[in-house]
């Protein structure tokens, strides 16, 4: 591997654009492939086979691109491929998800606590995250809450207004996250509800720490990246920003989760396998 090779992101849409805003934010000098499975999503509702299969399919096509390390940006596929697209892929590439790195937070931080977490059907009905916190041997007590409405309502861009607020309380007053120490945002699309879920919590006089899965993956990648001389040296990073179908409204989606408007370009991965 080469420290000037890309760094691949992928997500089942547009959503895992947090992930990319947040690793361009600490590593602007790489750049990044991005690839958005937007004829396959939502992942969260999909079967453990299909995003199985819909995740390796795309880590070849990053393998294609060079990349250095392919980072699965999606919560959903982290739960579900992980393992397999890390066995798939052997020495080629550096493969990340977004849940290792979170544990590893948790393991430094954590202990005697009670964590929530929210994310979609798929990563909460996996039990991975719960599997792997009880794997760390430590006094921790685990909740999950699968959160659903949260991802159409932010594609929607119903945020930061009282439709948001009341939905958000409503999931977040049930009973299965009282007097949780901390909650793990589980989902791509969180990121951009962050202040409105810690405003829930300052105004119910609780404090609770929230996980950002998006960050802390950033910051493990930049670790692994600086302790392995991966570093890109350059200062002439270039971005592409890839999806399996192309729609105007997803391109102007992109502005909620990156910040900036991206140019989407469509490539035909999937053409082979129909
Ligand atoms: N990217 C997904 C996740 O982080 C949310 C959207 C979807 O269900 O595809 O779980």
């Amino acid at each position: 591997m080469k420290s000037s090779q890309p760094i691949g992101i992928f997500d089942s849409g547009i959503g895992g654009l947090t992930v990319a805003r947040a690793v361009k934010k600490i590593l602007p000098n790489e750049s990044i492939i991005y690839f958005g499975d937007t004829a396959h999503l939502p992942y969260g509702d999909k079967s453990t086979a299909a995003i199985q299969a819909y995740s390796v399919r795309i880590a070849e096509m990053l393998l294609q691109h060079k990349c250095k390390v392919i980072l699965i940006a999606c919560n959903s596929a982290s739960s579900a491929a992980y393992d397999l697209v890390t066995e798939y892929v052997g020495k080629r590439a550096k493969v990340f998800d977004v849940i290792n790195p979170t544990i590893d937070f948790i393991r430094e931080n954590h202990n005697g606590d009670k964590l929530g977490l929210i994310g979609t059907k798929q990563t909460v009905s996996s039990g991975v995250y719960a599997r792997k916190i009880s794997d760390l041997n430590q006094d921790i007590e685990f909740v999950s809450l699968a959160t659903p409405l949260l991802v159409p309502m932010i594609e929607e861009g119903i945020y930061e207004d009282e439709i948001s607020r009341n939905i958000i309380n409503k999931y977040l007053n049930d009973p299965v996250l009282s007097n949780i120490n901390a909650l793990i945002l589980g989902c791509t699309h969180y990121p951009i509800i962050h202040q409105e879920i810690k405003n829930y919590f300052y105004s119910s006089n609780k404090e609770v720490e929230i996980i950002d899965s998006a960050d802390t993956v950033a910051r493990a990648l930049k670790s692994y990246l600086e302790y392995n001389q991966l570093s890109s040296k350059g200062s002439d990073a270039v971005d592409k920003f890839f999806v399996s179908d192309f729609t105007e409204s997803f391109e102007q989606t992109t502005k909620t989760f990156f910040g900036t408007e991206v140019h989407l370009e469509q490539i035909p991965i999937w053409d082979e396998l129909t």
